[in-house]
């Protein structure tokens, strides 16, 4: 089965193929990145070696009740202690870039500079040495959410002492490690680590108490760390390095749930907005979005408050915010239908924008609830951040598909799901003048994925848990996005 094969089943029947069903032929630009993507916590394990110090989800996955059938990442894929597997998985699958994420605690155990953990710098330095030997450029993520529970304890990206701490941090990264990496990523996902970490509590540290205030004062001080380990690059360490440091921001796509309504229209608008401008307005554009501000402002002054929740940023802080990117990351996964609500909770965190998302149903299924095959929002959000930030270079960092249950290494969704949606990719460079640059499959592992603990398979290697050595077997989608690369894409 290949997506080839559903299509001329289509023509045969004489249906007409609608734009976004058609696959174009062509290739991407030349020394165009393919990557595959980890992230520390969900693969290392090795969590109590060598002076590493506990993260926020070393504690969370520990609490009774937070992850599926008790799952931690205590051992994981035992990535700390198999990188020869790793390097050779990432050879097999012939990319030119990885991208995994540096553990926090690992090199500062505390959060702090005050201790520099050797052992945790060493590992690192080992892995740059092992990916360019082989011929793999770096792709680092310095946040993937594992923070140190020590700054956890005094209050973690509530508390705005965390900036300083982040900078650090960053710096300790760059000048360690800067001299063999050329991209970087600061934080993965802001979006997420606020909502799931901090509104609905479904991520660690776990907080759900304060849905209205604590989720804006997060991004706040996210934003603002952002901007500072960009200028400690951009100050100390780009001319001799030559690097690219960006944020990672996630969205979906949204489309109006009834396209003959011009209120689901803006309600899609307004997602998108929230979702992905939240911190991709102040970081590309300075300051949050008028619809961001106007919503939260409206909704904050209904619910008795007397001024707006979403704090402001300083003149001086939106000048300094402002541009802190070398190029825009993005994880993308799926679409969804939007319609405005009123929810007559002014406390409840959605209500400041009023929308509500849904699935539709003809969409197929994965092995995440909340993910559908949906590859035409894929173009449709890449020419959004096209028109919306300037025409960015931009690197998709994060996409990919699960499944759970059975085991079946003939992984034909994975195979439909990649064709798609990188032709989408294709499309949106070819046909929109979509500055694409790069493109990053989640997950290289069968991985961690959170909450859900191992039940829920994203990688191109399956890695079997029931064998104490954790095997990692190539699905068959290794070789159909292999061959993807050697190809550079879609070639006629
Ligand atoms: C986003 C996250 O960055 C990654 O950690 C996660 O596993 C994937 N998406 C899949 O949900």
């Amino acid at each position: 089965f290949s997506a080839h094969v559903y299509y001329n089943i289509m023509k045969d029947n004489g249906f007409p193929l609608t734009e976004d069903e058609k696959m174009l032929y062509g290739e991407f630009k030349k020394d165009f990145i393919w990557s595959s993507a980890t992230a520390s916590y969900q693969i290392e394990g090795a969590w109590r070696a060598d002076g590493k110090g506990l993260s926020i989800w070393d504690k969370f996955t520990h609490t009774p009740g937070k992850i599926f059938e008790h799952d931690t990442g205590d051992i994981a894929c035992n990535s700390y202690n198999k990188m020869e597997d790793d390097i050779a998985a990432l050879k097999k699958v012939k990319v030119s870039h990885y991208r995994f994420s540096i553990s926090w605690p690992r090199v500062l155990p505390d959060g702090t500079t005050k201790y520099i953990n050797q052992a945790g710098l060493n590992y690192y330095q080992k892995l740059l040495d092992a990916l360019l030997a082989a011929n793999i450029e770096p792709q680092v993520t310095l946040y993937h959410w594992d923070l140190p529970q020590a700054l956890q304890d005094v209050g973690g990206w509530e508390n705005e002492t965390i900036i300083e701490r982040f900078r650090d941090y960053a710096d300790v990264l760059f000048k360690n490690l800067g001299p063999k990496v050329k991209l970087w990523i600061t934080f993965n996902e802001p979006y997420i680590i606020t909502v799931l970490g901090h509104v609905q509590g479904a991520h660690a540290p776990g907080f759900n108490d304060r849905p209205d205030t604590l989720p804006y004062i997060v991004s706040h001080n996210i934003i603002k760390a952002h901007a500072e380990a960009w200028h400690v690059y951009n100050d100390k360490y780009r001319a001799s390095q030559n690097g690219m440091v960006s944020i990672t921001v996630n969205s979906d796509w949204a489309e109006p749930r009834n396209p003959y309504k011009q209120e689901d229209y803006e309600a899609a608008r307004n997602v998108v907005e929230f979702y992905l401008g939240w911190y991709a307005h102040p970081i590309f554009n300075g300051d949050y979005s008028p619809l961001v501000k106007k919503s939260v402002l409206e909704q904050s002054l209904a619910g008795g408050l007397p001024k707006s929740r979403l704090p402001e940023f300083t003149p001086e802080e939106i000048k300094r915010i402002n541009g802190t990117y070398d190029y825009f990351g993005l994880n993308h996964y799926c679409s969804v239908l939007a319609f405005p609500v009123d929810f007559g909770d002014t406390q409840h965190f959605e209500a400041d924008r009023g929308v509500v998302v849904i699935s539709d149903r003809t969409w197929l299924e994965t092995g995440s609830s909340w993910l559908r095959m949906t590859p035409f929002g894929l173009r449709r959000l890449l020419k959004f951040i096209k028109d919306e930030y300037r025409n960015p270079p931009i690197i998709i960092t994060e996409n990919g598909v699960s499944e759970n249950g059975p085991v079946d290494l003939n992984d034909v969704h994975r195979i439909y799901f990649y064709e798609k949606y990188i032709n989408q990719v294709l499309k949106a460079y070819l046909l929109d003048g979509v500055n694409m640059i790069g493109y990053t499959a989640w997950s290289l592992l069968d991985n961690l994925e959170w909450a859900v603990g191992y039940t829920e398979r994203f990688g191109l290697f399956y890695v079997n848990r029931t064998d104490p050595d954790l095997p990692r077997t190539p699905k068959a989608s290794v070789s159909f996005y292999s061959s993807l690369i050697s190809c550079n894409g879609f070639p006629d």
